[in-house]
């Protein structure tokens, strides 16, 4: 299903298509087209290059490691996320492989990691959803996650599921209509909370 960010000013289409669905088909993701996500992500830039973003993948044809990372979810996002065939909870490296400092831009990083891997995935007509909604601690105590990493997020991703075989309430909710604040809401010139002239303008 398409849900098409409606722009006020030109985007690149990957950006433009993506959308955060609570609808997958019930089809698996190739394994190639998911190393291709995964690579994506591998050539995110980082500070000092130090990728701090690790990933656990499942995958529905492993039942079990499947079920390991679906059980990590919040009960709220389990119930719609059990239909995407590819599961991945995010890890990251909280300090410096270098000299074992804080790494403060750890989650910064992590983010352009798992954009990357959304706009590949996005480029090869697969759907991502990503959760906050996560027991970090479960994570933690189920992979035994070791000093200096903390888990992070969840990403559900998949190919699309057509509206006509949806629940009629999960149609109504897939169709909602996307919302964005303006720019002059978000982007400051001189002084905070004055928007830059730039974005004033438009
Ligand atoms: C870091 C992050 C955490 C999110 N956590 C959840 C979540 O736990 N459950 C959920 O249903 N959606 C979650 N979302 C999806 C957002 O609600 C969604 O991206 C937002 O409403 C904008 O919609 P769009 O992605 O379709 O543009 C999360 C998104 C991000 C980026």
């Amino acid at each position: 299903m398409e849900k098409p960010a409606t722009p006020d000013h030109s985007i690149l289409d990957v950006i433009q298509r993506r959308w955060s669905p609570y609808t997958f088909a019930d089809r698996a993701v190739e394994p190639e087209k998911t190393r291709c996500l995964l690579e994506a992500a591998r050539w995110s830039a980082s500070a000092f290059n130090e990728q701090p973003w690790r990933f656990i993948l499942a995958t529905k044809d492993n039942p079990n490691a499947y079920a390991k990372a679906l059980g990590c979810l919040v009960e709220a996002n389990q119930g719609w996320a059990q239909q995407a065939p590819v599961l991945i909870l995010t890890v990251t490296r909280t300090t410096f492989i270098r000299n074992d400092n804080p790494n403060r831009v750890h989650q910064h990083d992590l983010g352009l990691a798992v954009q990357n891997l959304i706009t590949q995935a996005t480029s090869m007509d697969l759907f991502v959803h990503q959760m906050a909604g996560v027991d970090l601690d479960k994570v933690r105590k189920e992979y035994n996650l070791p000093s200096g990493f903390e888990p992070q997020t969840a990403i559900a991703i998949g190919y699309g599921m057509d509206p006509a075989d949806m629940p009629d309430e999960l149609r109504e909710k897939e169709q909602a209509p996307r919302s964005r604040s303006p720019l002059a809401d978000i982007v400051f010139g001189e002084t905070w909370d004055q928007p830059s002239p730039i974005v004033k303008e438009t």
